[in-house]
Formats: structure tokens, sequence, C-alpha cells
């Protein structure tokens, strides 16, 4: 398998978030929302982006505080810590407001990963410190902040109306469909996939992207072992059944049912 970033529909959306984000006039609300459950390829794509672009990216953790979100936010801008959690916001704010409209540092994206984190722990109407502290580095910094999290992450940051406000777009990464799980074949492992052998991956992993992956690997594994890069729809069959038979053992399943 290659290591090639595909673009799938997912990071076109990502892409028209982002867009969007830059496009609001300073003051306008400037916070975007990417969410999905595990598998459907957010990291890859807003690390690419980072990489890509010069935006900051961070990923949030369980123990975060929000003075030690803002010295992990000042670590990756390449800027000392301050004594104090104040002095931390302003020079985080000042360091993201400085790369605003520098195309080459993101114009001042900065991108949290694992964002359920943020709203951990509090129920409304109480709101969660460190995502308090999100919007303050917002409003403060002027900066386009993106926030990257599971499936819930618009349903759960929606409760926090002070912050919702502020929420310019939100977008879902969709599960794959037939056409991308060809593109990726072709792309990852140079495989030919009719629509027959497609179609049967994306029903077996409903699209998740992450399994896809797996399915094609194996797949290509034979197409080696057959010598043809044109897959069989019977290989894609003999695929998806065996990890499906190799997840029924890792869960324990297939071992009771030997006994
Ligand atoms: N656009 C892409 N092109 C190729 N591989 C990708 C792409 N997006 C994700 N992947 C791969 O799919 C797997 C799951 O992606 P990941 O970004 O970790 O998903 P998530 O963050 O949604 O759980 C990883 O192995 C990753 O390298
Ligand atoms: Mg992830």
């Amino acid at each position: 398998m290659r290591a090639t970033f595909v673009q799938t529909r997912n990071v076109a959306r990502l892409w028209e978030v982002v867009e969007s984000l830059h496009s609001a006039s300073l003051g306008e609300p400037r916070l975007g929302l990417i969410y999905g459950p595990a598998g459907r390829g957010k990291t890859r794509a807003v690390d690419t982006l980072a990489a890509r672009t010069g935006a900051v990216y961070v990923s949030a953790a369980r123990v975060w505080t929000p003075n030690s979100m803002l010295k992990t936010i000042l670590a990756a801008l390449g800027c000392p810590a301050t004594n104090t959690g104040a002095g931390n916001l302003l020079r985080a704010a000042e360091a993201l407001s400085e790369r605003l409209g520098v195309p080459s540092l993101g114009n001042g994206l900065l991108i949290i990963d694992e964002a359920d984190y943020l709203a951990k722990g509090t129920h409304p109407p109480r709101t969660p410190p460190l995502l308090d502290t999100v919007r303050d580095l917002h409003d403060a910094s002027g900066a386009p902040i993106l926030l990257v999290g599971m499936n819930g992450l618009a349903k759960l940051m929606s409760q926090f109306p002070q912050f919702w406000d502020r929420v310019r777009m939100s977008e879902e990464f969709s599960p794959l469909v037939r056409k991308e799980v060809i593109s990726l074949a072709a792309e990852l492992a140079g495989l030919i996939l009719d629509d027959q052998s497609a179609e049967q991956i994306r029903r077996a992993t409903k699209g998740n992207l992450r399994q896809t992956i797996l399915h094609l690997a194996r797949l290509e594994a034979l197409a080696i072992a057959e010598g043809s890069s044109r897959i069989h729809p019977e290989w894609s069959r003999q695929v998806t059944t065996e990890v499906a038979r190799s997840r029924l053992r890792a869960s324990g399943t297939g071992l009771r049912r030997v006994k």
C-alpha cells in the first residue's frame, strides 16, 4: 500500500469549511466544526491541511486545563509560555493574530483535534472552562479556529449558546461511497476494482475509511499472489469474509464457538 493522501469528498468538504472561515470578515464568527465517527479520516485530513498550509495543529487531551491547553498552543506556535494563564492567553492571541493574512502560516488557522475533550465533565448551563478559553482566544485574536471531533461534537457544542453563536460552519465527515472505494484502490494499491467488488467492500466496512484501507491491503496481497491487479469479485468476497472472521476471533466469539 502506498502512503498517498487521497482527495476524498470529505477532504474537499474540509477545504470548503476552511475557505469559509477565512472568508469571514474580521469580527464575524470564525469557529468551525468537523465531526464524524472514528476511522472517517478526520485526523489525517487536518494534519495534511496543517502541513500543507502552515496552520497550527494541536490534539486535545483529557488532562488539559485551560492553561495547559494554552501552553500546548504556544509551543505549537513556537512561542515561549509566560508565568500566568492570562499572560498565556494574551500571548497566544497575539501570536495567532500576527499570522492572520500570512498565507504561509495558514492565515492564522488553529486546528484542535479530539475536541470532545473540551466539553467533557461539564453540563449546561455551566460552560466548560476549556471551551470558554477557546472562545476567549477566538475573540481576542480574530483567528479562525477549527475543532475536530467525534460524532456528537456538534450536538455537544450546540448546548453552549455563547460558543455555538460563534460557529460559522459545522460539517460531518460522511462514509465513503462506491466510487471513492474504487479510486482509493487505484491510488493506494494500483488495483482495478469493478463496481460489484467496490460495493462489497463499501457494505462490509459501512464506508469506514480505516476499514476500507485494511480490506484493500488484504486485496492487494491477494492480487500480488494471483499476479493480476484487476480484482475478481470472488477475491473481494473472500477478503470481506476473512476480515469478518478475524474480527470474530479478536472479539473472542470465535474461540467460544470452537468449544
Ligand atoms: N485522505 C486520505 N488518504 C489516504 N489515507 C487516509 C486518508 N484519510 C485517512 N487515511 C487513513 O485512514 C485511517 C484513518 O484515518 P484517521 O484520520 O485516523 O481517522 P479519524 O481521525 O476520523 O479516526 C488512517 O490510517 C489514515 O492514514
Ligand atoms: Mg482522529
